[in-house]
């Protein structure tokens, strides 16, 4: 929440801006803020000072002049209005009380029948209020854009032999195609369709080379050489993944001989050990938590993943890391 407000408040802007260390006060007189809470400032940057995302510089030798100034670190910089790469619609979309409410109700939904604590709070599923609320439909689709970005930088430049002998891919799941659109621009060989749910793909034009189809993966996906799943699995309870999956190996069916696959984009949970308190575990369990309370979902771990595959009729698989926490899963019919 720190950091949502110095996002909105355009502190990181305001600091790159600056063009080197900026000192509290030139920071305080830059921002749009009421004068009687100038003093807050710094409490706001130590604690982000505190978790990376801003760090301290001496400005002068001179003890009796002012001595630090704020810069940017990497984190920070993957915040700014311009950076192509920027993760910011993603952060203020988890942060959006329409997400952030269903926390508040965990402890009630132990107690109750409800699939979720997004439903506790809101009395639907979190796809269903997204058909009713466009401002949640369009920041989520948003954030998942921006992150899309970021994933598919990465995909296309590393991961080349993923796609090179395929001639077609559905992305299931794949919002408003961020990640079709850069993959068909990248091999000029494939066609690809974003497949997702009407009132995400409405009104959304495609080209010759990428299709937008409405529809429900759960009910039929169209066929293809290889299925896409982006952060899709990991929102869904083992029962729901099998279905899905099975629709994805129908959809392939024929094309089997031709290469055709399975590319899942999702964590792979390490085992935690005692002791384990570094911050890579520390965000693999909120993950794990924001989809227990948000959807019917878990991040898993290899043994749990290769499990899903297997129940669902797939005979091989093989994981590859791509970026962070985030692997590449290739699966085989
Ligand atoms: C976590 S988002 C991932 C979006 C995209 N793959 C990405 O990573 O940028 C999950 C997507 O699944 C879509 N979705 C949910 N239920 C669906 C269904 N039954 N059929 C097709 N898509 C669905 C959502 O609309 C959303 O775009």
């Amino acid at each position: 929440m720190s950091l949502k407000c110095a996002i909105q408040l355009g502190i990181p802007d305001i600091i790159y801006k600056h063009g080197r260390a900026m000192p509290l006060s030139e920071l305080v007189a830059a921002l749009p803020i009421n004068h009687s809470k100038a003093q807050c400032v710094y409490r706001l940057m130590r604690i982000l000072v505190h978790s990376g995302f801003f760090t301290e510089e001496k400005l002068s030798e001179n003890a009796k002049e002012e001595q630090d100034g704020y810069l940017l670190t990497p984190a920070s910089r993957l915040l700014l209005k311009d950076e192509p790469l920027s993760v910011t619609p993603f952060l203020l979309a988890m942060l959006d009380p329409i997400l952030t409410k269903p926390w508040h109700h965990v402890s009630e939904w132990f107690q109750n029948g409800d699939p979720t604590p997004f439903d506790t709070a809101h009395g639907r599923t979190l796809w269903e209020y997204g058909r009713h609320e466009p401002r949640l439909n369009h920041f989520f689709n948003e954030a998942m854009a921006s992150d899309a970005r970021l994933v598919t930088k990465v995909l296309v430049k590393d991961c080349k032999g993923v796609f090179e002998d395929l001639h077609s891919l559905v992305d299931v799941g794949g919002g408003t195609g961020t990640v079709a659109k850069a993959i068909a621009d990248a091999f000029p060989n494939l066609k690809c369709t974003v497949l997702d749910l009407p009132h995400v793909v409405s009104g959304l034009q495609g080209t010759d080379k990428l299709n937008y189809v409405g529809g429900d993966m759960f009910e039929a996906i169209p066929s293809a050489d290889a299925v896409l799943l982006k952060w899709i699995l990991h929102d869904w309870s083992d029962e729901e993944c099998i279905k899905i999956l099975k629709r994805c190996k129908e959809a392939i069916g024929s094309n089997k001989e031709k290469g055709g696959k399975l590319i899942i984009i999702d964590m792979k949970v390490e085992n935690q050990k005692a002791g384990d308190h570094d911050e890579s575990m520390e965000t693999q369990l909120f993950f794990d938590m924001l989809m227990m309370i948000l959807l019917t979902g878990r991040e898993r771990t290899e043994q749990e993943w290769a499990k899903l595959f297997f129940d669902a009729g797939f005979s091989d698989y093989k994981i590859t890391p791509i970026l962070g926490l985030r692997s590449l899963i290739e699966v085989y019919p």
